[in-house]
C-alpha cells in the first residue's frame, strides 16, 4: 500500500481537516464555499508518480480546472489530460507546455478543432487523441499533421456508476477491433505516438477484473499496431482510480493497480500512460455549507442548507455518497438521522437522506467531505443561483482562488 514517503496517507478522511480554520474560513469567505488544500494535491501527485515509476502520468483536468490546482499539479511533474478547447487553453494558461498536453476530442465542435489546431501550431508538440474516424477528416481539412493518438472502444467498461462507464459505451472511441487497421494509413500521414482507452471512473480495490481485461485489450492492441507501423510513444490506459468516499471503505491500493497493470499489459515498446482525475483532487477538496431552515417533515428531520446540486452535483447525478459533519454541534452530539437538502426547486436537490448526523441548527456549519473532484467543475447557475467562492490552501497563504459569483456576472450576458 502506498503509505508515507512524501505522498503521505492514502487517504484524507474529512475528520482530519482542522476544523477551526474550516468554521474561520467560512465566517471570512461566507459560504457555500469550496476549499482545496494544494498541499494535499501535491501528495497525491506524488503518490501516483511513485506508484507508476517511469510512467506518463496525465492529470484529467475535468476533475477540477482551477489555475491553483492545474498549476500545482504541473510543479509536482504531471502531464495533463484535456477534454476540450476550454481546458487546453487554461492548461497553457497554467504553464503546461504544449508536450505535456494530450487534448481528447470527444466529438468535437468545430471551435474546438479551430482552436486547437491553431494551438498546435505554435505547440506542435501538442497531441490530439481521436475518438472517431471522421475527426482525423476534419483535422486534415485544418491542415494538422502533427502527433496523433488513436481512441479506441475497449468494449470493457467500469465505474462507481453507469453513468461513468466510458469503455463499452458507444459515445467514446473507435472499437477496438478496428483501430489497427485504421492505425497504418494515419501512420503514413501523421505522427502516430499512441493508443488511448478509459473504461470508466472509480476502479475499486476489490474488483480489478474489469481494468485488467481493459489493460490486457490495449497491451494486445499495442504489440499489433506496433507490429505493423513501428514502436509507439505511449499506451495510454486511463483514469478511473476510485478514492473512498465512506469514511469505513479502504483507500485504493495503488501500488496493487499498478502492479496489475503492468502485468495485464505485457511486453511492449510504448510507455505505459495513465490519467487519474479524480485521484489527484477529490480528497483536496472540502465544501462548507450553512444550515438556513430546520424542519421535523412527516418522515424526516430536514436540515435545509445553502449548497444544492448546483454546487455539488455528484449526489443528484449520481446517488454519490459524500460524508458530512456538523462542525458546529458539540463532540458529544447523539446523532439522529437527518436529510441535507439544497435551496433547488428540485426533489433531487438532496446531499444525504437520513444519514445520522449531530443535531443541526440554523446556523451550524457542514462540511462535505470529498469534493474537491467534479464538485465546482460540475456546478450551475439554476434557479438563478451564482456559483460558490473557492479558497486554496497552501503551506504559507490562504488565497481566494475564485471569487463568489454575483447575480450580475449572470445577467451580463442578456442582451
Ligand atoms: N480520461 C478520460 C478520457 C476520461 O473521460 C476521464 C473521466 C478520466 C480520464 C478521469 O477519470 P477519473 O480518474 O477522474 O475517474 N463526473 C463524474 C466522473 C466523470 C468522469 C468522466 N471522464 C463523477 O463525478 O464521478
Amino acid at each position: 500500500m502506498s503509505e508515507g514517503g512524501d505522498g503521505g496517507p492514502a487517504v484524507r478522511r474529512l475528520d482530519e481537516w482542522d476544523e477551526e480554520t474550516l468554521v474561520a474560513l467560512a465566517e471570512e469567505y461566507e459560504t457555500p464555499l469550496y476549499v482545496v488544500d494544494l498541499r494535499r494535491v501535491e501528495a497525491n501527485c506524488t503518490r501516483l508518480l511513485d506508484a507508476f515509476p517511469g510512467a506518463d502520468v496525465r492529470y484529467a483536468a475535468k476533475a477540477h480546472t482551477g489555475q491553483s490546482v492545474l498549476r500545482t499539479v504541473r510543479e509536482a511533474g504531471l502531464d495533463v489530460e484535456c477534454a476540450s478547447a476550454g481546458e487546453v487553453e487554461r492548461a497553457f494558461e497554467a504553464g503546461f507546455t504544449g508536450d505535456r498536453i494530450q487534448y481528447t476530442a470527444v466529438n468535437p465542435p468545430a471551435r474546438d478543432l479551430d482552436l486547437v489546431v491553431e494551438r498546435w501550431r505554435e505547440h506542435p508538440g501538442l497531441t490530439i487523441t481521436v475518438g472517431a474516424a471522421d475527426t482525423v477528416d476534419r483535422l486534415r481539412d485544418r491542415g494538422f499533421d502533427g502527433r496523433l493518438c488513436i481512441r479506441a472502444n475497449p468494449g470493457v467498461g467500469a465505474g462507481h456508476h453507469e453513468k461513468v462507464q466510458t469503455g463499452a459505451n458507444a459515445k467514446f472511441g473507435i472499437p477496438i477491433e478496428r483501430v489497427s487497421d485504421l492505425a497504418e494509413p494515419w501512420a503514413a500521414e501523421f505522427d502516430l505516438v499512441g493508443v488511448h482507452a478509459h473504461a470508466g471512473s472509480g476502479i475499486s480495490g476489490e474488483d480489478l477484473s474489469e481494468h485488467r481485461e481493459l489493460v490486457r485489450r490495449m497491451g494486445d492492441l499495442t504489440r499489433d499496431v506496433e507490429s505493423r507501423v513501428g514502436s509507439l510513444e505511449f499506451v495510454d490506459v486511463g483514469g478511473g482510480f476510485g478514492v473512498p468516499y465512506r469514511d469505513d471503505e479502504p483507500p485504493l491500493d495503488l501500488d496493487a493497480v499498478a502492479d496489475a497493470t503492468r502485468e495485464a499489459l505485457g511486453e511492449v515498446d510504448a510507455t505505459l500512460a495513465v490519467e487519474p482525475g479524480r485521484y489527484v483532487v477529490a480528497d483536496a477538496g472540502v465544501l462548507l455549507t450553512r444550515v438556513n431552515t430546520v424542519k421535523e417533515a412527516r418522515d424526516a428531520t430536514v436540515a435545509g442548507v445553502d449548497a444544492g446540486m448546483t454546487t455539488l452535483l455528484r449526489p443528484a447525478m449520481y446517488d454519490a455518497y459524500h460524508e458530512i459533519r456538523n462542525l458546529s454541534a458539540s463532540a458529544d452530539a447523539e446523532p439522529m438521522p437527518v436529510t441535507v437538502a439544497g435551496p433547488i426547486c428540485e426533489s433531487a436537490d438532496v446531499l444525504c437522506e437520513h444519514r445520522p448526523l449531530s443535531r443541526p441548527r440554523r446556523g451550524h456549519l457542514l462540511a462535505v467531505g470529498n469534493a474537491g473532484a467534479y464538485g465546482y467543475e460540475m456546478s450551475s447557475t439554476y434557479n438563478s443561483r451564482p456559483r460558490p467562492a473557492e479558497v486554496a490552501l497552501s503551506e504559507t497563504t490562504v488565497r481566494l482562488a475564485r471569487r463568489r459569483e454575483t447575480l450580475t456576472d449572470l445577467t451580463e450576458l442578456e442582451q
